[in-house]
Protein backbone atom coordinates (compact mmCIF):
# COMPACT_ATOMS: atom_id res chain seq x y z
CA UNK A 1 0.00 0.00 0.00
CA UNK A 2 0.99 3.79 -0.97
CA UNK A 3 1.69 5.77 2.20
CA UNK A 4 -0.80 8.49 2.42
CA UNK A 5 0.20 12.04 4.18
CA UNK A 6 -3.18 14.16 4.85
CA UNK A 7 -1.49 17.49 5.05
CA UNK A 8 -3.26 20.92 6.04
CA UNK A 9 -2.79 22.89 2.52
CA UNK A 10 -0.81 22.42 -0.56
CA UNK A 11 1.65 24.93 0.98
CA UNK A 12 2.42 22.40 3.60
CA UNK A 13 2.56 19.89 1.56
CA UNK A 14 5.12 21.61 -0.80
CA UNK A 15 7.21 22.16 2.34
CA UNK A 16 6.87 17.98 3.20
CA UNK A 17 7.86 17.29 -0.42
CA UNK A 18 10.64 19.74 -0.54
CA UNK A 19 12.52 18.94 2.13
CA UNK A 20 12.32 15.28 1.25
CA UNK A 21 13.94 16.35 -2.25
CA UNK A 22 16.26 18.29 -0.84
CA UNK A 23 17.98 16.23 1.50
CA UNK A 24 17.98 13.63 -2.07
CA UNK A 25 20.06 16.42 -3.38
CA UNK A 26 22.19 16.94 -0.59
CA UNK A 27 23.28 13.49 -0.28
CA UNK A 28 23.16 12.90 -4.53
CA UNK A 29 24.19 15.91 -6.06
CA UNK A 30 23.68 13.98 -9.88
CA UNK A 31 19.93 12.97 -8.45
CA UNK A 32 17.73 12.03 -10.90
CA UNK A 33 13.98 13.63 -10.75
CA UNK A 34 10.83 13.04 -12.27
CA UNK A 35 8.96 15.89 -12.85
CA UNK A 36 5.39 16.54 -13.27
CA UNK A 37 3.60 19.95 -14.77
CA UNK A 38 0.24 21.17 -14.04
CA UNK A 39 -0.43 23.31 -11.09
CA UNK A 40 0.02 20.59 -8.33
CA UNK A 41 3.33 20.07 -8.07
CA UNK A 42 4.17 23.83 -7.88
CA UNK A 43 4.16 24.62 -4.13
CA UNK A 44 6.85 21.57 -4.09
CA UNK A 45 8.86 23.58 -6.93
CA UNK A 46 8.32 26.72 -4.74
CA UNK A 47 8.68 25.31 -1.29
CA UNK A 48 12.21 23.92 -3.11
CA UNK A 49 13.59 27.18 -4.06
CA UNK A 50 14.66 28.80 -0.97
CA UNK A 51 15.93 24.38 0.78
CA UNK A 52 18.40 24.08 -2.78
CA UNK A 53 20.02 27.80 -1.82
CA UNK A 54 23.70 26.56 -1.68
CA UNK A 55 23.29 23.84 -2.39
CA UNK A 56 25.05 22.54 -5.92
CA UNK A 57 22.70 21.31 -8.43
CA UNK A 58 24.47 21.73 -11.24
CA UNK A 59 24.66 17.85 -11.81
CA UNK A 60 21.06 17.23 -11.07
CA UNK A 61 19.35 15.56 -13.83
CA UNK A 62 15.49 15.58 -14.71
CA UNK A 63 12.76 14.11 -17.01
CA UNK A 64 9.65 15.70 -17.22
CA UNK A 65 6.80 13.32 -17.72
CA UNK A 66 5.08 14.20 -20.78
CA UNK A 67 4.79 16.96 -23.41
CA UNK A 68 2.33 17.75 -25.87
CA UNK A 69 3.20 16.63 -29.53
CA UNK A 70 3.05 19.08 -32.48
CA UNK A 71 3.04 22.33 -29.78
CA UNK A 72 5.91 24.73 -30.59
CA UNK A 73 8.37 24.44 -27.72
CA UNK A 74 8.51 27.76 -26.81
CA UNK A 75 5.00 28.37 -26.93
CA UNK A 76 4.49 29.21 -22.95
CA UNK A 77 2.00 26.46 -22.56
CA UNK A 78 4.48 23.53 -23.99
CA UNK A 79 5.82 21.81 -20.81
CA UNK A 80 9.34 22.65 -22.17
CA UNK A 81 8.05 25.85 -21.47
CA UNK A 82 6.73 25.36 -18.09
CA UNK A 83 9.25 23.30 -16.76
CA UNK A 84 11.83 25.83 -17.85
CA UNK A 85 9.53 28.39 -16.23
CA UNK A 86 8.49 26.36 -12.99
CA UNK A 87 11.80 24.38 -12.16
CA UNK A 88 14.62 24.51 -14.19
CA UNK A 89 15.51 28.93 -13.69
CA UNK A 90 13.83 29.24 -10.42
CA UNK A 91 16.18 26.18 -8.89
CA UNK A 92 18.80 27.15 -11.07
CA UNK A 93 19.31 24.04 -13.20
CA UNK A 94 21.47 22.87 -15.52
CA UNK A 95 18.45 22.86 -18.75
CA UNK A 96 20.90 20.44 -20.78
CA UNK A 97 20.35 17.68 -18.01
CA UNK A 98 16.64 18.47 -17.71
CA UNK A 99 14.61 16.89 -20.77
CA UNK A 100 10.93 16.87 -21.59
CA UNK A 101 9.92 14.09 -24.32
CA UNK A 102 10.19 15.10 -27.84
CA UNK A 103 7.08 16.34 -29.62
CA UNK A 104 8.15 17.11 -32.69
CA UNK A 105 5.89 15.59 -35.19
CA UNK A 106 9.00 14.71 -36.97
CA UNK A 107 10.48 11.14 -36.19
CA UNK A 108 7.93 11.15 -33.42
CA UNK A 109 7.32 7.22 -33.64
CA UNK A 110 11.04 7.24 -32.23
CA UNK A 111 10.95 9.22 -29.45
CA UNK A 112 9.55 7.62 -27.21
CA UNK A 113 12.26 5.02 -27.33
CA UNK A 114 15.00 7.66 -27.19
CA UNK A 115 13.04 9.49 -24.24
CA UNK A 116 13.26 5.84 -22.83
CA UNK A 117 17.02 4.78 -23.41
CA UNK A 118 17.62 8.49 -21.74
CA UNK A 119 16.58 7.68 -18.85
CA UNK A 120 18.04 4.43 -18.46
CA UNK A 121 21.62 6.07 -19.42
CA UNK A 122 21.00 8.36 -16.26
CA UNK A 123 20.97 5.48 -13.96
CA UNK A 124 16.90 5.85 -13.38
CA UNK A 125 14.96 8.25 -11.90
CA UNK A 126 15.20 8.21 -8.25
CA UNK A 127 12.34 10.28 -7.47
CA UNK A 128 8.89 10.59 -9.52
CA UNK A 129 6.64 14.06 -8.70
CA UNK A 130 3.31 13.08 -9.57
CA UNK A 131 0.10 14.53 -10.15
CA UNK A 132 -3.44 12.97 -10.98
CA UNK A 133 -6.01 14.16 -13.44
CA UNK A 134 -9.70 14.33 -12.35
CA UNK A 135 -10.00 11.40 -14.98
CA UNK A 136 -7.36 9.58 -12.93
CA UNK A 137 -4.57 9.89 -15.31
CA UNK A 138 -1.48 10.57 -14.16
CA UNK A 139 1.33 11.92 -16.72
CA UNK A 140 -0.90 11.80 -19.36
CA UNK A 141 -1.74 7.76 -18.97
CA UNK A 142 -5.60 8.15 -19.98
CA UNK A 143 -8.36 5.69 -18.67
CA UNK A 144 -7.35 2.16 -20.30
CA UNK A 145 -3.08 2.56 -20.58
CA UNK A 146 -1.15 -0.63 -19.77
CA UNK A 147 0.50 -0.69 -16.84
CA UNK A 148 3.36 -1.91 -18.41
CA UNK A 149 3.38 1.08 -21.31
CA UNK A 150 6.89 2.74 -22.02
CA UNK A 151 6.86 6.21 -22.96
CA UNK A 152 4.66 6.55 -25.98
CA UNK A 153 2.46 9.14 -28.19
CA UNK A 154 -1.46 8.99 -26.64
CA UNK A 155 -4.45 10.86 -27.67
CA UNK A 156 -6.17 13.12 -24.73
CA UNK A 157 -9.44 12.46 -24.09
CA UNK A 158 -12.06 15.08 -24.53
CA UNK A 159 -12.09 15.51 -20.15
CA UNK A 160 -8.48 16.00 -20.35
CA UNK A 161 -8.62 18.45 -23.09
CA UNK A 162 -10.84 20.44 -21.35
CA UNK A 163 -9.71 20.17 -17.95
CA UNK A 164 -6.33 21.90 -19.99
CA UNK A 165 -8.47 24.31 -22.07
CA UNK A 166 -7.61 27.33 -19.56
CA UNK A 167 -3.55 27.09 -20.40
CA UNK A 168 -5.22 28.00 -23.85
CA UNK A 169 -7.20 30.52 -25.62
CA UNK A 170 -9.63 27.79 -26.41
CA UNK A 171 -10.05 23.91 -26.41
CA UNK A 172 -9.69 24.14 -30.27
CA UNK A 173 -5.85 24.63 -29.25
CA UNK A 174 -5.40 22.31 -26.99
CA UNK A 175 -3.33 19.66 -28.88
CA UNK A 176 -4.74 16.01 -29.53
CA UNK A 177 -2.06 14.11 -29.04
CA UNK A 178 0.51 13.84 -26.44
CA UNK A 179 4.07 11.67 -25.74
CA UNK A 180 3.66 10.29 -22.17
CA UNK A 181 6.15 8.29 -19.92
CA UNK A 182 3.74 5.08 -19.33
CA UNK A 183 2.82 3.75 -16.84
CA UNK A 184 5.34 0.88 -16.93
CA UNK A 185 8.17 4.08 -17.25
CA UNK A 186 6.73 5.14 -14.04
CA UNK A 187 6.93 2.21 -11.98
CA UNK A 188 10.54 1.78 -12.67
CA UNK A 189 11.28 4.80 -10.64
CA UNK A 190 12.75 4.17 -7.33
CA UNK A 191 9.78 6.51 -5.40
CA UNK A 192 6.79 8.14 -6.39
CA UNK A 193 4.86 10.74 -4.58
CA UNK A 194 1.62 11.39 -5.85
CA UNK A 195 0.04 14.76 -4.89
CA UNK A 196 -3.89 16.44 -5.54
CA UNK A 197 -5.83 19.23 -3.44
CA UNK A 198 -9.00 20.22 -3.63
CA UNK A 199 -12.31 18.21 -3.95
CA UNK A 200 -12.49 17.83 -7.53
CA UNK A 201 -9.89 14.80 -7.41
CA UNK A 202 -10.90 13.26 -4.10
CA UNK A 203 -12.49 10.94 -6.42
CA UNK A 204 -9.52 9.83 -8.09
CA UNK A 205 -7.25 10.17 -5.30
CA UNK A 206 -9.53 7.28 -3.92
CA UNK A 207 -9.80 4.94 -6.65
CA UNK A 208 -6.08 5.55 -7.48
CA UNK A 209 -5.46 4.45 -3.29
CA UNK A 210 -8.44 2.04 -2.58
CA UNK A 211 -9.97 1.16 -5.72
CA UNK A 212 -9.22 -2.19 -7.36
CA UNK A 213 -5.87 -2.52 -9.55
CA UNK A 214 -7.10 -1.36 -13.17
CA UNK A 215 -6.46 0.40 -16.40
CA UNK A 216 -9.95 2.11 -16.26
CA UNK A 217 -8.06 4.24 -13.37
CA UNK A 218 -4.38 4.74 -14.82
CA UNK A 219 -2.92 6.17 -11.08
CA UNK A 220 -3.92 2.49 -8.96
CA UNK A 221 -1.17 1.90 -10.71
CA UNK A 222 0.93 3.04 -7.79
CA UNK A 223 -0.72 0.20 -5.65
CA UNK A 224 2.22 -1.74 -7.62
CA UNK A 225 5.12 0.02 -6.59
CA UNK A 226 6.87 -0.89 -3.08
CA UNK A 227 7.56 2.93 -2.36
CA UNK A 228 4.52 5.67 -3.19
CA UNK A 229 3.71 8.07 -1.03
CA UNK A 230 0.60 10.10 -1.92
CA UNK A 231 0.34 13.65 -0.03
CA UNK A 232 -2.89 15.20 -0.18
CA UNK A 233 -5.23 17.71 1.39
CA UNK A 234 -8.27 17.24 3.53
CA UNK A 235 -10.36 17.82 0.64
CA UNK A 236 -8.39 15.71 -1.84
CA UNK A 237 -8.74 12.97 1.26
CA UNK A 238 -12.33 13.58 2.04
CA UNK A 239 -13.12 9.65 -0.06
CA UNK A 240 -10.63 8.00 1.62
CA UNK A 241 -12.59 5.57 3.86
CA UNK A 242 -9.11 4.81 5.79
CA UNK A 243 -8.47 8.34 6.04
CA UNK A 244 -8.25 8.40 10.26
CA UNK A 245 -6.07 4.95 9.58
CA UNK A 246 -3.68 6.71 7.49
CA UNK A 247 -3.71 9.64 9.72
CA UNK A 248 -2.77 7.61 12.91
CA UNK A 249 0.32 5.61 11.12
CA UNK A 250 1.85 8.97 9.67
CA UNK A 251 1.66 10.60 13.04
CA UNK A 252 3.42 7.50 14.92
CA UNK A 253 5.84 7.15 12.00
CA UNK A 254 9.44 6.93 13.65
CA UNK A 255 11.24 10.02 12.78
CA UNK A 256 14.05 8.12 10.78
CA UNK A 257 11.98 6.61 8.34
CA UNK A 258 11.05 10.48 6.29
CA UNK A 259 8.48 9.86 3.82
C1 LIG B 1 -2.01 17.25 -16.95
C2 LIG B 1 -0.63 16.64 -16.77
C3 LIG B 1 -0.60 15.71 -15.58
C4 LIG B 1 -1.20 16.39 -14.38
C5 LIG B 1 -2.64 16.73 -14.65
C6 LIG B 1 -3.32 17.41 -13.48
O1 LIG B 1 -2.86 16.48 -17.70
N1 LIG B 1 -0.18 15.94 -17.92
O2 LIG B 1 0.75 15.33 -15.32
O3 LIG B 1 -1.11 15.57 -13.26
O4 LIG B 1 -2.68 17.60 -15.75
O5 LIG B 1 -3.14 18.80 -13.53
P1 LIG B 1 -3.29 19.76 -12.31
O6 LIG B 1 -2.16 19.45 -11.40
O7 LIG B 1 -3.18 21.14 -12.86
O8 LIG B 1 -4.60 19.48 -11.71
Amino acid sequence: MAEIVIVRDKEAAGELVADHIAALVRENPEAVLGLATGSTPLPVYEALRPRLQGVDVSRVRGFALDEYVGIDPAHPESYRSVITREVVEPLGLNPELVRTPDGTPEGIEYHGEEYEAAILDAGGIDLQILGIGTDGHIGFNEPGSSFASQTRVKTLTEQTRRDNARFFDSIDDVPMHCITQGLGTILRARHLVLLAFGEGKAAAVAGAVEGPLTASLPGSAIQLHARATVVVDEAAASQLQRAAYYRYAFDNKPDWQGI
